[in-house]
Formats: C-alpha cells, structure tokens, sequence
C-alpha cells in the first residue's frame, strides 16, 4: 500500500531528523549540525552527522546516508511501512487510513493471519511434545536437526490423517479455511483435506515474520508423491516475491554486508545450524526481479549458491540473466558453485562454517563473469561462433538498465572478447584496447561524480555556461545577476566572472584566473555539455539554456527556504510561519 506524498511529509515536517536520531543515538550539537557515534559501525570517534536543515543523516565512516525513514529502516530492520507507523507514532499522528478497499483486505488479513498462526503453532508444539510423532523426530535426528533449528525455523510436522480442519471449522468459515491454501475439498470424497498431511512443514514468513505459506517435506521414500510440495499462491502468498527466512536473515544486515540465496529450505536451516544465518531460499521458482529488490532493500551483496548438479547450474544461469539487467551501482550479484553433488546443506554439514565462508570468498565471482565463462564455453574459436558469442554478450550488457552499469559491463566484455581473438587485426585491437582502458576511468567518473549533488552540478553547467560564451554573459548579465549559487567555491567564481565581465570591456577565460583543479572538474561535470555537444553555437538556444539553469537554482534556493521554514513551523507552529510557508510553495508551484 503507498503512502501518499503528503502523509510523509507531514511527518517530515513535524519530525526533526536529530529529534528521532536521538532516539537511538546520543548527538552533541556541533555548530549547525549534530555528531554522534554511528549506529552503523563500532567506533570511538564520532563520524555520524545529523543536519535538520537539510533533513538528513550521513555517516563518514560507512557513506551511509539518508532522511528518517531510511534512518529507521536501517537501525531498526524495519519495512518501509513499518517506518512509517512508527514515525507517525513519534509525531503524534494517526495512522494512515487506507481506503474502504484496503480496510476489507486488511480484516480479510487478520482472518487469514490468525489461522496460519493458529495452524504452525499447532503442528510445532506437536512435533516438540506429542510422543507418536517419533518418526517426525527420528527423520529430523537423521539429519542432524536438534530442537534449537526446529524451534527457530518453528518447523511442524503433520500426522498422515489430521484433524484441525473440523476443530478450526468451529472459528473460522470454511471460505477463510480454504483461502489460507492449507486445505482442499476432495471433490469425489466431499470432504476437505489438509494438503501438508504427513509432511514437514517449514513455514514461510512475509517480511514481519508472520507465517504466510509453507513448505512440506515428505519424511518416507515415496514414488508417487512430490518431495515438496509449497503452499498454492493466495492473496497474501506470492510466490516470486518471498523468499524463505528473509524476515530472520534481514535481521543480520546491520553487521553483515553479504547474503546468500540458497535453493531449498533445509539449505537455509543447515547453514543456519553451522553458524551462517544471513541466508535466504527462493522456495523453488527462479529467481525474480521482485526478489532481488526486496533483498537489495537489506544487503549490498548478493551470493548466489544453489546447488552443484545441472539442474543448479541452469537455475544459476537464469538467475543471472534475470538479473543483471537489474543491477544497481554499489549493488553485487556473485554465484558461488559448489563441487558435483554436493548442496549447501551437505556441504556446510561436511566441512564446517569457517570453511564454508572461505570457500565461498576463494570461489564466488561475479555476475558478469559468470555470464561471459558460460558463454565462452559454448564458443569454438571459428569466426561464425565468435560473433554469435560477441553478439550475445553484447545484447546482455544492452539490457542493463543502469546507464554506468551497462557501460562497465560491457567494456568489461570486450576486454576479455579482444584477449580471446589475438588473430584480429592490429586496428580492431586498439579499439577494443581503448574501450577497456576507459573501464578504469568510468568507474572514477563513476565515483567522483557521485559524490557531487544535484545543486553542485546545476553550479557547474551555469559557470560552464558563462565561461564559455563570455560575451552572450556580459550583454545578458541581467538574466543571471541574481541567481543564488550555494556552493561557496563555485559563487566565489561566479562573483568574480560577474565583476570581471562588468570591469572589462573584452576579456578572455584565462584572464579570469579560476583555480585550474576547478576548472577542470567544471568541464568535466558540467551536465549542460552533453546538451550543447549535439547542438550548433545558437546564440538564442544558449541564453535559454541559460534560463533553465538559473530558474533551477532558483528553484533549489526556494526549496531550501522551505525546508527552513518547514522545520521552523515544527517547533513553534505559528500561524505567520505556516503563511510564509505557504506563499513559497506557491511560487515554487508557478517556477
Ligand atoms: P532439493 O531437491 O534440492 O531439496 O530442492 P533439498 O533442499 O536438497 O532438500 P532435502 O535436503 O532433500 O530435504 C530444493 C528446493 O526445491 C523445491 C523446494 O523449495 C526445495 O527446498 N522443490 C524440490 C519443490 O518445490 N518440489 C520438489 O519436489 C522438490
Ligand atoms: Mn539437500
């Protein structure tokens, strides 16, 4: 359900940043800001700074950076949504009403929570205490499991001939019952049937930890039934957008950076025996955008494990291509494969945690490695081969749908296609030399860019504009006189071009002796030259350019006033601060 932009802003507006920090932290106020010891690292001088102006958080120790959800998300583990209730809480708010459609679902989801509570409370509490479920237990001594895993994962088991389903008829509709998947009628028989009977179960949870789906091992050889079976998809079950123990493994993000995705549910809770609980399974489908989304809101660092037989490898494979064209700058997908025959489960079993974190930092590569090795392997160096391998490679990286990514991509792929094909001519080498060359550079662009804002690039593209069109500037001087520049080095230049440009009748850009560092990061940032590059010198188009860029300051020099006052009205909700608010947003509206 989304929150309409107005909501949050209220409570944005009524919440100072170092009001709920302070919650968790202990800040000092340092001049306009306050410092404090980042929650997310373990250190003895404080590098986490809290600015109400700007209404945001940023911790030089680990570049983490954001408004008061993200910070309450971080801290916390909590969805977005859950953010979001706890906040209005904080702000004296009531919480959100969604509309008449959204409160049926949300009784309609009390029902089927409660039965789904009901139903793995249950069968958990049996196969702890009931003595004639010793076969469950005996499978589950068989493979190692003690009580700690089964108490965790708050695996069930489920007797061959069950009978829930007449005593939960006595609390629920037999329509709820049935929604909940648990149940089917058996249409010859006319009677309704629990579809996990003598099965293990493994719930699965939705994001908050409350039981939405299952999972059901048989514990007898059979030939006839299907080792797993998953619950059906209902309204509140969707298979490619859960993933098994996200809600546990979720909880581990704050101190680990990577998590691994397993295929099966006993891979989860046998890495978890050995140690490793930053795991999570995809319950059997392939893996979806939806997926990696939801596990990207966590970690950075996707592992993709899955098992070390065919049937693995191919869903690696799909993972990957599913994937990448998802992928998301300081975001990583590797795939760890492990030797024949063996999954996870065994695997850790075998040989341990620390081996197994070990082997998984010697072995895992990434994303496009992977790729471009199982592509390789499929080539035979003759011309025809080469080309369906280039072409297929390059149709990969075009699908990437972050720009730098692609580029990274990409170059990476043509750097190792011109080491496969050294019979190519000496010209197409350089070519492919210089791509890969500028590999390096992307990635520094990449990052020095990154660390510019928005207001800082807008500077950039309207001193680029004046220093390069010296005399449109000093006969329009009125259009950008007044423009507000924010950043104190590049307003100093401006200042300075501005009176320059009045002093002297004809000048050129030397003259103006700008610090040369600068004005290289000038032409090198400066957006507004990828517009110009492709348009003729046009006096008229320039000093519309012009335009934009000034009423984009303006704009930014707008937006910051009403962040002032906005956090102004916060503490003394006058009247004549809420007005001037007002008037502001209004012009805002009009530029
Ligand atoms: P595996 O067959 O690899 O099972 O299936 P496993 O995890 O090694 O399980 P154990 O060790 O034999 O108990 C991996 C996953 O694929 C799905 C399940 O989600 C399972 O956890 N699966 C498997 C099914 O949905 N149906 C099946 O019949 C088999
Ligand atoms: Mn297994």
């Amino acid at each position: 359900m989304k929150y309409p932009k107005e909501y949050l802003d209220e409570i944005k507006t009524r919440l100072k940043v170092s009001t709920v920090v302070s919650k968790h932290v202990s800040l000092k106020k340092r001049g306009k800001e306050y410092v404090g010891l980042s929650p997310f690292k373990n250190e003895k001088t404080p590098s986490f700074t809290v600015n109400d102006e700007k209404e945001f958080y940023h911790c030089f120790a680990t570049s983490e950076h954001g408004n008061i959800f993200d910070f309450i998300m971080k801290t916390q583990n909590l969805r977005f949504g859950e953010a979001v209730k706890y906040l209005a809480n904080l702000a004296g708010m009531q919480p959100y009403m969604f509309s008449k459609k959204d409160e049926e679902r949300e009784k309609k989801w009390k029902v089927y929570n409660s039965i789904y509570t009901h139903y793995v409370d249950f069968y958990h509490n049996q196969l702890l205490k009931n003595e004639s479920y010793s076969i469950a237990r005996e499978y589950l001594k068989n493979r190692s499991l003690d009580k700690d895993q089964v108490k965790k994962f708050k695996i069930g088991y489920i007797e061959k001939n069950p009978t829930l389903f007449e005593k939960l008829k006595n609390d629920y509709s037999i329509e709820d019952l049935i929604e909940t998947g648990l149940f089917y009628l058996d249409e010859k028989k006319k009677i309704y049937i629990e579809r996990f009977r003598g099965r293990l179960i493994f719930p699965i949870n939705n994001i908050s930890g409350q039981p939405i789906a299952l999972g059901g091992r048989i514990i007898e050889k059979s030939d006839f039934l299907a080792k797993y079976i998953n619950s059906p998809e209902t309204p509140f079950f969707k298979k490619g957008s859960n993933l098994y123990n996200l809600d546990l493994a979720r909880k581990l993000s704050n101190k680990l950076d990577d998590i691994y995705l397993v295929e099966g549910y006993m891979d989860v809770v046998g890495l978890s025996r050995n140690g490793i609980e930053n795991v999570v399974a995809n319950l059997g489908t392939s893996l979806t955008e939806r997926q990696v989304l939801n596990l990207n809101q966590f970690y950075d660092d996707i592992i993709i494990c899955f098992d070390g037989d065919e049937s693995g490898y191919k869903a690696a494979l799909r993972a990957a291509e599913n994937s990448i064209k998802d992928l998301q700058p300081e975001k990583q997908i590797s795939f760890l494969f492990l030797p024949d025959k063996e999954d996870p489960d065994s695997f850790v079993n075998k040989n341990g945690k620390n081996f197994f974190v070990d082997f998984s930092k010697q072995n895992k590569i990434s994303i496009h490695q992977f790729i471009f090795s199982h592509y390789k392997k499929q080539t035979d160096n003759n011309p025809s081969s080469m080309a369906i391998f280039d072409k297929k490679l390059r149709s990969i990286a075009n699908s990437i749908k972050d720009e730098y990514i692609k580029k990274y991509v990409l170059e990476y792929f043509l750097n190792k296609i011109s080491e496969l094909t050294p019979h190519i001519s000496h010209s197409k080498r350089n070519y492919y030399a210089k791509e890969t060359k500028s590999l390096e550079k992307t990635k520094k662009y990449f990052n020095e860019s990154r660390s510019l804002t928005g207001v800082e690039l807008k500077e950039f593209s309207l001193l680029y504009l004046m220093i390069t069109n010296l005399d449109l500037i000093r006969n329009n001087i009125h259009l950008i006189e007044n423009v507000k520049l924010f950043t104190e080095v590049n307003k100093q230049i401006f200042e300075k071009v501005i009176l320059k440009l009045k002093l002297h009748e004809e000048i050129s850009s030397e003259e103006l002796e700008i610090d040369n560092q600068l004005l290289e990061k000038i032409y090198k940032f400066a957006p507004i030259k990828h517009i110009l590059k492709n348009k003729p010198d046009n006096e008229h188009e320039i000093i519309e350019l012009l335009d934009d860029v000034s009423r984009d300051l303006n704009n930014y020099d707008l937006e910051f006033r009403i962040q002032e006052l906005e956090s102004k009205f916060s503490k003394d909700l006058s009247e004549a601060t809420f007005n001037e608010l007002k008037e502001l947003k209004k012009k805002q509206n009009i530029n």
